[in-house]
């Protein structure tokens, strides 16, 4: 009797382990899917003005974001800006979508991976707080950073541009 139940018991034990076990792998699954998805939605919307790399080009006004957006990341008015500009606000892709790319898109392309996650609710906020005159503002966020200290992520300094 004694056995029986402890077998009883090391088999729902195991059962349990095998459920855990499934549950963890369905959500690193569940990640990995959310993060080819905020990739597959770079591909689609930004690379072809901003290229599969992030580079761009700047002979051809679509800045380096491997370079830009530290320096934007530098103040709160920055960190706006990358979701008001209008290749980000103005895309087909849903709030929830936009965050996921930006959270893919800051370790990818940019190689930052201390910056604070976008939420959904976040991005819905800048993106309703569309920018009268892009190019000045952006200017003069980048011109209130080159008051900060050069961006230790990449050396760069936060110069004119
Ligand atoms: C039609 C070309 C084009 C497309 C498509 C585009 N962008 Fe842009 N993006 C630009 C240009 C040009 C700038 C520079 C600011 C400006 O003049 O709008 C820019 C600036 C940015 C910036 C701020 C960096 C900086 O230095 O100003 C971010 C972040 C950004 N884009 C993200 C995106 C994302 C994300 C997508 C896709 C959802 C996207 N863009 C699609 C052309 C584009």
């Amino acid at each position: 009797m004694a056995s029986r139940s402890a077998r009883t018991w090391r088999s729902a034990a195991l059962r349990g382990l095998g459920l855990l076990a499934l549950a963890t792998l369905a959500t690193t699954a569940s990640a990995q899917a959310d993060l080819r998805h905020a990739r597959d939605n770079y591909l689609l919307h930004c690379s072809g003005c901003h290229q599969p790399d992030a580079r761009g080009k700047p002979s051809a006004g679509i800045p380096d974001m491997r370079a830009t957006v530290p320096l934007l990341l530098a103040t709160p008015a920055g960190r706006a800006f990358l979701i008001q500009v209008p290749g980000t606000s103005a895309s087909a892709l849903s709030d929830a979508e936009i965050s996921g790319l930006m959270n893919w898109m800051m370790p990818a392309l940019i190689g930052r991976h201390d910056v604070p996650a976008f939420s959904t609710e976040e991005v819905g906020r800048y993106r309703r707080q569309p920018l009268d005159d892009v190019s000045a503002h952006r200017a003069a966020i980048l011109n209130d950073g080159a008051s900060t200290t050069p961006d230790k992520a990449t050396g760069a300094s936060p110069g004119p541009m």
